[in-house]
């Protein structure tokens, strides 16, 4: 029977033993380095944007790793150039989720690739948060999929309050590119709250991203006679448009979102730009000290001041750390639910909550363009977010990261015009 007994309790031993171990061993999961998987358009189209993602999540790695890295492990990154394809987005995501075994991925920056690769990360139930896309289906895709900008359907309204209220504007024109999630879907958003709030649209016209020549929708535009023409496209386009709209005697003010945020902007539409206006995520200039700390970091490491895509690359980079942190894991469920009640995390471009849709709710800023630099024009506030009291909002203009970097002089006149305008801003609310 004694026999049997200490049997019985060897048996128990061994079992227990081999379940602890393999409960450490799925550490494959929860020791060892951190794997993330970053894709990104690093050749194509709208490489700029590629480019900005790889440095901002490349800073944000090292920082953490100097740090001693999260929970005691290093992180890992794989980064694979998409080309700035969908396709090519879809396929390696399927490479770093299969062959690398990331345990989250961050990317991508244009929609149609986030919307085309995020089904992949989902059928997974590999966490993804994309930076910057901002098109709303990218989050609906599933529940592992997060963001930390806002979405356009605020980022359309942003404009067509700004072109009704500050422009007073009563007629548009609207020049898309077709086949962008991202450029659709602000053009519906725009078209709708621009309408709702008196507006008419007078002229519709699209381009695709091979186009070069644009002069045949701008002459139909310039017959409509618009007193201000959104162009929510990529950068690679709208500095070109922007030139040959001048070159057609258009003198109506180009309006435009977060995609014509590149230094290439003013390589391909110099001074044909001034005068134009675009919703973008964050001002350099911001004297929030996240940001000031962040700026000067990232102009120490890449010698160029920091875009908006960058600081929300890096952001999603200090969010995903911050979630594995609090889910003492990798597991692809508890990161999920750690990603999911992330609230009031202090980033540079801005306070990030993720809400329930897995979006974050933020302000968006207008800049005009002007001799190759952004001046500020207002904050636009999402409807229910009260704005912070004056010291937190930007309150100088933000050059343009390309070599033209603001001169003093010019950045203490869009001072003033921020201060002036700052109140402005919040009255535009509603
Ligand atoms: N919001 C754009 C999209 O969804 C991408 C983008 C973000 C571009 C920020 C520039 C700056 O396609």
């Amino acid at each position: 029977m004694q026999r049997i007994l200490v049997a019985l309790g060897l048996m128990a031993t061994l079992v227990l033993g081999l379940a602890c171990e393999r409960r450490g061993g799925g550490a494959a999961s929860d020791t060892g380095p951190i794997k993330i998987g970053v894709y990104a358009d690093l050749t194509g189209q709208t490489s700029s944007f590629g480019q900005s993602t790889k440095n901002g999540i490349q800073m944000a790695a090292d920082e953490i790793n100097k740090a001693g890295g999260i929970n005691g492990r290093q992180i890992q990154l794989v980064v694979e150039d998409d080309q700035g394809l969908p396709a090519q987005a879809a396929t390696v995501v399927t490479k770093l989720i299969n062959q690398d075994k990331v345990h989250a991925v961050l990317g991508e920056v244009a929609s149609s690739n986030s919307l085309a690769a995020a089904p992949k990360a989902q059928e997974a139930k590999i966490p993804m948060i994309t930076p910057s896309s901002t098109n709303p289906k990218v989050t609906q895709v599933g529940d592992y999929i997060f963001r930390v900008c806002f979405i356009d359907p605020f980022q359309g309204e942003v404009m067509a309050k700004f072109a009704i209220n500050t422009l007073k504007a009563k007629t548009a024109a609207v020049l898309t590119d077709v086949n962008s999630d991202y450029s659709r879907g602000l053009d519906q958003f725009f078209t709708e709250k621009f309408t709702k709030m008196g507006g008419r649209i007078v002229e519709r016209q699209s381009y695709t991203q091979t186009d070069q020549d644009f002069s045949g929708q701008l002459t139909a535009i310039r017959s409509a006679n618009p007193d201000v023409i959104y162009v929510p496209g990529y950068y690679g386009q709208v500095g070109v448009i922007a030139k040959q709209a001048k070159q057609l005697g258009i003198k109506a003010p180009l309006l435009g979102g977060d995609g014509w945020d590149a230094p290439q902007l003013f390589q391909l539409g110099g001074d044909a730009l001034n005068g134009s206006y675009f919703s973008n995520h964050y001002s350099y200039e911001d004297p929030r000290p996240e940001v000031k700390t962040f700026v000067d970091a990232y102009r120490a490491r890449y010698n160029v001041i920091p875009d908006a895509i960058a600081a929300l690359a890096y952001d999603a980079m200090k969010v995903l750390a911050d979630s594995i942190r609090r889910a003492g894991s990798t597991d692809g469920q508890k990161l999920r639910d750690a990603i999911a009640q992330t609230t009031n995390y202090p980033g540079v471009t801005g306070t990030i909550s993720i809400n329930a849709e897995r979006n974050a709710v933020k302000p968006a800023t207008v800049f005009e363009l002007q001799s190759g630099k952004y001046v500020f024009k207002e904050n636009i506030y999402p409807e229910g977010m009260t704005p912070p009291s004056t010291t937190a909002s930007p309150t100088s203009s933000n050059a343009n990261t390309a070599a033209t970097n603001a001169n003093s002089g010019n950045a203490s006149t869009a001072n003033t015009n921020a201060a002036s305008t700052a109140n402005t801003a919040n009255t535009a609310n509603r």
